[in-house]
């Protein structure tokens, strides 16, 4: 019992590894092309045409909602996004140092704790967790910005949709239509990829019948490494670094002689093929740039010309989400929230599915270190300046 079996190798990085069955997001290589689907209908599509409300419903719901549906949607995530006063005072007591990200979890596990049905997994009730969460989320990272720089609360504006309230409520003024609908993309394009390791980490606490405050917790501490959704802020310092596109050639060569990573390049999936969403996002970095400051969008053209020279990588979700949020003035260090608040409708969906299907996650470890040794009671242990290295 709890053998490995002989065969058995181990998967670094669970590289080859299909962990779960999933109705919720499709992403297939072919012939040198990516295909990304959420719930069959293609990310351009979604793009094109539709809004973050209908999106999420799509992922929460499993299907496109229908005029009425999508008016009651949207209605039903308006009427949640105010914030209990309980969240506002922690938002005021939280050092205003604090990564904004460190704010959310902090918040989102809050809001569990004022969830007299915390517990409760039904479908009814997950979904309407699923709505509070992500009704709330904005609010939460708008509020905290303008609470850590002193200025005051703005009141969500129910006329506005998910993404210009939200930069209605930071900026303190509505956003022009291209800022508005620029946001209102990339919260559609980060809304899902499949399993990546903040939805795995979700998952895999769905999988243990944790809540979904919790799991949403897991995703969110997930998401904020570097590796993940934390590159859109690095790949900002290195703009603002770079300074000015000329020298996005000298700063890349060198970064890449001394062996180090550029931020917002290559991916898990994406191996010499360009991710969908980065298509997307460029245009629309693009456009902002054309209305807007185009220096941030110069450089990141410069910086991707030369990673492919050198390394022959290419540009990941987060590379140009850079520029797009440096052109919608958001500060460097919301730019994960900005994730957060898109991939939060992805999430929810694969807790709920998790839940429904469930099987706890628990994989094996091959053990490598020293086996059956004997126990040296403390009174004669010597000193061993040897640290257990594992190989
Ligand atoms: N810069 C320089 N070299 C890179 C980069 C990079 N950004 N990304 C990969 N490489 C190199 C690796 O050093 C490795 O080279 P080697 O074979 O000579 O050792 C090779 O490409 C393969 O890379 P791995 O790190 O093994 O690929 P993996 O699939 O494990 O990691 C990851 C993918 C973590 C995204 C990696 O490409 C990376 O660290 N990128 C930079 C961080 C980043 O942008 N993260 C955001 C990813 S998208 C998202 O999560 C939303």
């Amino acid at each position: 019992m709890g053998e490995l079996k002989g065969e058995l190798k181990v998967d670094e990085g669970l590289k080859e590894t299909i962990a779960c069955a999933s109705t919720i997001c499709r992403i297939e290589l072919i012939e040198g092309t990516a295909i990304l689907e959420y719930r069959g209908y293609n990310i351009h599509d979604l793009a094109k045409n539709s809004n973050y409300e209908e999106v999420a419903y799509l992922l929460l719901y499993g299907e496109l909602p229908t005029k009425s549906e999508l008016e009651l949607f949207s209605e039903e995530l308006k009427e949640r996004r105010e914030l209990p006063p309980q969240i506002i005072g922690l938002l005021t007591h939280l050092p205003p140092f604090t990564h904004p990200m460190v704010v959310l979890r902090t918040a989102i596990s809050y809001l569990g704790s004022m969830d007299k049905y915390i517990h409760f997994k039904s479908h009814e009730k997950s979904i309407e967790k699923a709505k509070s969460l992500i009704a709330k989320i904005p609010t939460i990272v708008a509020y905290f910005h303008r609470i850590r720089t002193g200025q005051k609360l703005i009141n969500p504006n129910d006329e506005l949709n998910h993404a210009a309230n939200f930069l209605y409520m930071l900026h303190g003024e509505e956003p022009t239509e291209t800022e508005a609908k620029a946001l209102d993309v990339d919260l559609i394009l980060h809304a899902d990829h499949e399993l990546n390791a903040s939805t795995f980490a979700a998952r895999i606490s769905a999988s243990t019948l944790a809540d979904m405050y919790a799991c949403v917790v897991s995703a969110t501490g997930t998401l904020m490494g570097p590796l993940h959704g934390g590159a859109s802020q690095k790949v900002m310092e290195m703009l603002r670094e770079i300074a000015v596109p000329w020298r996005a050639e000298a700063y890349v060569k060198e970064k890449l002689e001394k062996g180090e990573k550029i931020m917002g390049f290559g991916h898990r999936v994406y191996k010499n093929v360009m991710d969908p969403r980065t298509l997307e996002l460029k245009e629309l970095a693009r456009k902002l740039a054309e209305e807007g400051e185009p220096k941030w969008f110069k450089i990141s053209e410069a910086v991707e010309e030369a990673v492919y020279k050198y390394k022959k990588l290419l540009p990941n979700v987060d590379f140009y989400s850079a520029s797009v949020y440096a052109n919608l003035h958001i500060p460097d260090d919301l730019f994960i929230n900005i994730f957060a608040m898109g991939r939060i409708a992805g999430w929810v969906a694969h807790i709920i599915e998790q839940y429904e299907t469930n099987r706890l996650i628990r994989p094996r470890a091959q053990y490598i270190g020293p086996k059956s040794r004997e126990y040296i009671p403390l009174s004669k242990r010597e000193f061993q300046s040897k640290k257990l290295t594992v190989k």
